[in-house]
């Protein structure tokens, strides 16, 4: 049998946003480390129905989903003081599908129902798909996710001494659908589509409207992956906690997340920091000229026509 390095080695690829090719697996671009991931994880990964999946494409409000799904499951074990968000990031609380589960699921954490994946929904495991866990979503106006992303290569490759490519050049990739785990739209719509068919098992979030009103979001969150909070919880200020405990502001400033860096010793170690930028709604504005967030939203109007989903 061709081993997983064989198979990549066929697929379609190009220049992508680093110096390395990006190949295209199943209708998706991503770098050969991640790929060779997904193509385990596809081959091997359980999924449990206790377990709650938290996915999304690179850069549209993970970090701060983790947190706060990790913070609502954990509420009744540790207290505000104790919680390993405090000193850990929240990449690190929950596993990552085609990283950390892709050889075997038995390095888990029996008492974490939490896992996180970018895999697009058609091609996440058969388990998560058939089993009765559930998957929450988030997505983000593709405008700050593009600037998100693209700020966020510039800050790797800079650790890295490497140069990046134009914000231009990028801008062009990812209009073409170029993007780690894109086309994008794809990825948004194959979720939005799913949570459309299986609203019981696929909870669609927005980063924008989270942002607007994040204790209604707590509180939904909760009651769709089965924590809900008691009459006493929320009159004793416990979904107020939370949101306070993962803002942006909070997890920014704890000196995990100044000065701790995520898989130290791997050949994908990021410092914590550069997970966190600005956390704002409408950023874009600082970096796209009114021509390309104009073209960014035609594609986004095209690709989502008929859909019942706006970005
Ligand atoms: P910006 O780059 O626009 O600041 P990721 O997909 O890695 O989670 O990051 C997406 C965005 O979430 C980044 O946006 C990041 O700064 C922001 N972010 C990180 N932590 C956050 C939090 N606790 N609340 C809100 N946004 C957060």
């Amino acid at each position: 049998m061709a081993s997983f390095k064989e198979i990549i080695s066929t697929l379609p690829r190009r220049k992508g946003w680093t110096d390395y090719d990006i190949f295209l697996y199943q209708g998706f671009w991503c770098d050969t480390f991640f790929i060779e991931g997904v193509m385990r994880a596809q081959q091997s990964f359980r999924s449990q129905p206790s377990d709650i999946v938290i996915c999304s494409a690179p850069k549209t409000g993970p970090t701060w989903l983790k947190s706060l799904t990790f913070a609502i499951v954990t509420r009744s074990t540790f207290d505000d003081s104790t919680n390993p968000l405090l000193s850990n990031l929240s990449h690190d609380c929950v596993p990552f599908l085609e990283v950390d589960l892709a050889q075997s699921s038995s390095n888990r954490d029996p008492n974490n129902p939490l896992l996180a994946t970018h895999v697009p929904y058609s091609s996440l495991p058969r388990s998560i798909i058939d089993s009765s866990c559930k998957i929450v979503y988030i997505c983000r106006d593709p405008k700050d996710s593009f600037v998100s992303n693209y700020l966020f290569f510039v800050r790797i490759l800079a650790s890295k001494d490497m140069k990046p490519l134009a914000l231009e050049e990028a801008f062009e990739l990812y209009c073409q659908g170029v993007s780690s785990y894109g086309p994008y739209w794809d990825h948004v719509l194959g979720f939005w589509k799913a949570s459309l068919d299986r609203p019981d098992k696929i909870l669609f979030l927005k980063y924008e409207e989270m942002m607007e009103d994040t204790a209604v979001y707590v509180k939904k969150l909760a009651d769709f992956i089965g924590y809900p909070f008691s009459f006493e919880e929320i009159e004793k200020g416990s979904v107020e906690k939370i949101v306070n405990m993962c803002s942006f502001e909070n997890l920014s400033k704890l000196e995990v997340n100044k000065s701790g860096k995520h898989r130290e010793g791997t050949p994908v170690v990021i410092e914590n920091k550069i997970y966190f930028r600005k956390g704002k709604v409408g950023d874009w504005e600082n970096y796209l000229t009114p021509k390309m967030a104009a073209r960014l939203d035609s594609i986004t109007l095209q690709k989502l026509n008929g859909s019942g989903l706006t970005l």
